[in-house]
């Protein structure tokens, strides 16, 4: 696991949109298909993203991927897609077709399915799963990460790329990337700030065990962790900060 700690959230980000730029840039003829998450965290990144960083990046060499998405129409405020579409993809220059959103309007079981396959047909198989180039994820303050939340662990041993999931307060429908394949990524990068963080970012660095994020931190292969300082403010994650 790498940590990288930045003085604040947007130093964060830019930092994030720095790391993705190189790797693309490592690879000049690779299009590279990323998985993004949703939520609060990574709106600044693509705001940041649409208007600091347009020339610099290879627009049309991503192909775009969600790791979850809440069920309800793209127009509605609590859709990740939504959000990242008026923040970036309607800025950006990336090609429409590369761009494959999960329908939080249809029956979330259906979508779950339709997506899936989607996902199969557009990514190389390893492991018999797709595999992402990267795969961005968030966490949440009760320790989630992707969709799937405390009590609902068993997603991250299923057998479906997508599954459908349930917010434990809200009740809402989520469709979410399950354990294997965010496992498979070639890289899972995390993009965690603010204090309300703290604790997950510290049992994220020290067990396996205390939620889905800690157990994608602990059991993907390549995983990256870029935080800003109040999130990796307890005492174990600053001894770690070196590594
Ligand atoms: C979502 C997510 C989710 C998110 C965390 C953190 O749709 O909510 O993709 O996994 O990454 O909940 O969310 P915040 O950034 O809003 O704290």
């Amino acid at each position: 696991m790498r940590l990288a700690v930045f003085p604040s959230a947007i130093d964060t980000s830019r930092a994030l949109i720095h790391r993705l730029v190189e790797l693309m840039s490592e690879k000049p003829d690779k299009t590279f298909n990323i998985a993004v998450s949703g939520g609060n965290t990574p709106s600044l990144m693509f705001d940041l993203w649409a208007n600091e960083y347009m020339d610099i990046t290879s627009w049309n060499r991503m192909k775009i991927f969600w790791v979850d998405e809440r069920c309800v129409p793209p127009e509605d405020a609590d859709s990740n897609y939504g959000m990242m579409r008026q923040l970036l993809l309607d800025v950006a220059p990336i090609p429409y077709e590369n761009v494959f959103r999960i329908r939080g309007e249809a029956r979330p079981e259906q979508e779950a399915v339709r997506y899936s396959e989607l996902v199969k047909r557009q990514l190389p198989e390893k492991h018999g799963w797709p595999e992402f180039d990267i795969v961005l994820l968030g966490a949440g303050d009760d320790g989630h990460t992707s969709s799937i939340f405390p009590g609902q662990e068993d997603l991250l041993t299923s057998d479906a790329v997508y599954a459908v999931s349930t917010h434990p307060d809200s009740g809402q429908k989520r469709i979410a990337l399950t354990g294997y394949p965010i496992m498979n990524a070639r890289r899972v990068i995390f993009l965690i700030t603010g204090k309300s963080k703290a604790e997950v970012v510290e049992d994220m660095c020290n067990s396996g065990d205390a939620g889905p994020a800690a157990y994608i931190a602990h059991h993907a292969p390549h995983v990256e962790l870029y935080l800003d300082k109040k999130a990796a403010s307890c005492h174990e994650v600053k001894s770690k900060e070196k590594l």
